[in-house]
């Protein structure tokens, strides 16, 4: 089959030029929108192609997969693959294709952006200054907890997870890890390794990295956040079904934790009801863990590369496999 016939549908624009790359070798159908393809639409421009570059934002089940005959490869720009039903597509034998790597250490950037942000009260001090209540340097004014020096409780121990580990050394943090990951050579130097319960009690700041799966759903409920310390900050920049949200909001309004940073939450975009916009002491991200021009790029131009090899029946650079 000549490559120009294959076609790929792409569910949005991408920074960088890897998507000019692509339409040099097939056809590239691009869905043009600011807002994802509703689900119908995405089901009916999938139905007759070869490949599909994918975000977060779509949801690749086993009725798309199926009414798909011609598809050789789903290719996520994530690391995240959990809006992928792997089962199904390995049912066909679809590879699907990831992001890990490019985007590690601008995540961790972010995760620590968040421990900086909640524990010094970065967003309510700017709040503080634009809505004209500065009147003086005052002694007691936005008193906040200290980062160096703090217990840092890192909840698993992959790329990301290391990544942030190796930030918290700057700060003389103490780091602490849990994971269900064989150890590598490097992590006895990062941290100690604990249980998790271990992990929730002693920490000042928990920043989640696991990915999100059945194993890993709700993983930080209430029993979770009822352990951890009356000063402690929860960070997440993984997904937000890794932590029962409800139980989140009252550990907030009820003090059982002190603050919280999140990327991400349960459901995106947060409703404009949600208790935890209301909730105090969360500063609140929209799912900008890896958003650096160049990381945004690398990630495109990786997930393009995925894309090509899974068309041409080659091996993908990152191939996600099925848990
Ligand atoms: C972002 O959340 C990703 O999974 O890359």
């Amino acid at each position: 089959m000549n490559e120009r016939d294959l076609r790929v549908f792409v569910t949005r624009r991408l920074p960088g030029d890897a998507l000019e790359r692509l339409a040099q070798s097939v056809t590239v159908d691009l869905w043009p929108e600011d807002l994802p393809p509703p689900y119908d639409e995405l089901r009916r421009r999938t139905a007759a192609v070869h490949g599909i570059i994918a975000l977060l934002t779509d949801r690749i089940d086993a009725a798309l997969v199926d009414g798909a005959p011609l598809l050789r490869v789903v290719s996520n720009v994530a690391v995240g693959h959990d809006n992928i039903d792997l089962t199904a597509a390995a049912r066909r034998g679809i590879r699907v294709g990831n992001t890990p790597g490019v985007l590690t250490e601008t995540t961790a950037d972010l995760a620590f952006a968040l421990i900086l942000a909640a524990s010094r009260r970065i967003v309510e001090a700017d709040r503080f200054v634009r809505n004209d209540n500065w009147r003086t340097w005052d002694p007691s004014l936005l008193l906040g907890h200290d980062v160096h020096g703090a217990t840092l409780g890192i909840v698993g121990f992959g790329a990301i997870g290391r990544a942030v580990a190796r930030r918290a050394g700057g700060f003389g943090m103490r780091v602490l890890y849990a994971t269900t990951r064989d150890a590598t050579a490097e992590d006895a130097h990062l941290g100690a390794r604990v249980d998790l319960d271990a992990l929730l009690r002693e920490a000042a700041f928990v920043s989640l990295h696991v990915p999100m799966t059945p194993h890993t759903a709700k993983m930080i409920g209430e029993r979770e956040l009822r352990m951890m310390r009356s000063d402690a900050v929860l960070v997440n920049t993984s997904r937000g079904g890794v932590v029962d949200q409800d139980a989140l909001v009252r550990a907030l309004n009820e003090g059982w934790i002190a603050g919280a940073g999140l990327d991400v939450v349960d459901v995106e975009p947060i409703p404009r009801d949600d208790p935890l916009l209301h909730a105090p002491n969360v500063v609140l991200l929209p799912h900008i863990g890896s958003a650096s021009h160049v990381t945004r790029a690398r990630m495109a131009a990786l997930a393009v590369d995925n894309c090509l090899a899974g068309l041409r029946g080659e091996p993908l650079l990152h191939e996600v496999c099925r848990l």
